[in-house]
């Protein structure tokens, strides 16, 4: 049988606040096929970041099935999330969350670091990731001496260093402006087309659309959108 990529069996997460539960996610299914360029598409207040957070392993849904590559996140414990937020999920996030007082080649080691792997392969992947994604010239430079659109280049090699199953993006041209967002959408459709498996979160239809596939997300529930590009 073939393996089962990326599933969510009717998903749902509720949050305790006062004296009553809310209800942020209802009933989420949804298949993602390797290779795919899969965009979620929504308003504020939708659940992006509650989604964005159960499909890294950075937060447990209240109920339902999330199946990744096989294995059942809702059975595994902290180590395990550790190592699958580590070994499996590439994370961009919308204010880049670099560290100021280290250099773009060091932002983007720090990950590799802490998956134990040795130095003279961190220098390497790091120099490589950050040529791919078209900072060959950058490589010494702090945080605070780059555009946004460079910052989010770094931020896309790190998440690229430890050669993840999914890059997962939460709002990625949300702090840029258009041309610059746009530019980060060329690269992303590069890297999708050699084959990176793409899970974009945005409330901007421009930028959904960049995706291969749209779903929409509203009051926590998601329907299949409009198929995009080509
Ligand atoms: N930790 C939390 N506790 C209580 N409510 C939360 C929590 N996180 C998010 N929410 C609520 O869940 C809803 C969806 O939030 P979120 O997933 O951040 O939406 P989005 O990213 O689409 O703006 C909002 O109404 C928000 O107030
Ligand atoms: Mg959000």
């Amino acid at each position: 049988m073939s393996e089962t990529y990326f599933a969510m069996r009717d998903i749902c997460k509720s949050y305790h606040v006062g004296d009553e539960d809310q209800m942020v996610l209802r009933h989420v299914n949804l298949s993602i096929e390797e290779g795919e360029f899969l965009s979620i598409l929504g308003p504020s207040g939708s659940g992006k970041s509650t989604m964005m957070n159960i499909i890294g392993c950075l937060d447990v849904p209240t109920s339902g099935e999330y199946i990744l590559r096989d294995r059942n996140v809702g059975e595994l414990d902290q180590h395990q999330l550790a190592q699958i937020r580590c070994h499996e999920i590439g994370f961009i996030f919308q204010q880049f969350q670099l560290l100021p007082r280290l250099d773009a080649m060091r932002n983007v080691e720090l990950p590799l670091i802490y998956a134990g792997v040795s130095r003279g392969e961190r220098r390497q992947r790091a120099e490589e990731t950050l040529c791919r994604v078209g900072l060959k010239d950058r490589l010494h430079h702090y945080p605070n001496q780059l555009s946004g659109g460079q910052q989010q280049r770094v931020a896309i090699a790190r998440a690229l260093a430890s050669d993840p199953t999914i890059l997962l993006a939460d709002e990625p041209t949300g702090a840029l402006d258009q041309t610059t967002g746009h530019q980060v959408m060329d690269l992303f459709q590069e890297l999708n087309g050699e084959g990176r498996t793409i899970i974009m979160i945005t409330h901007d239809l421009n930028i959904a659309k960049r995706g291969r596939r749209i779903v929409n997300i509203l009051d926590g529930e998601l329907s299949e959108g409009v198929s995009a590009y080509d």
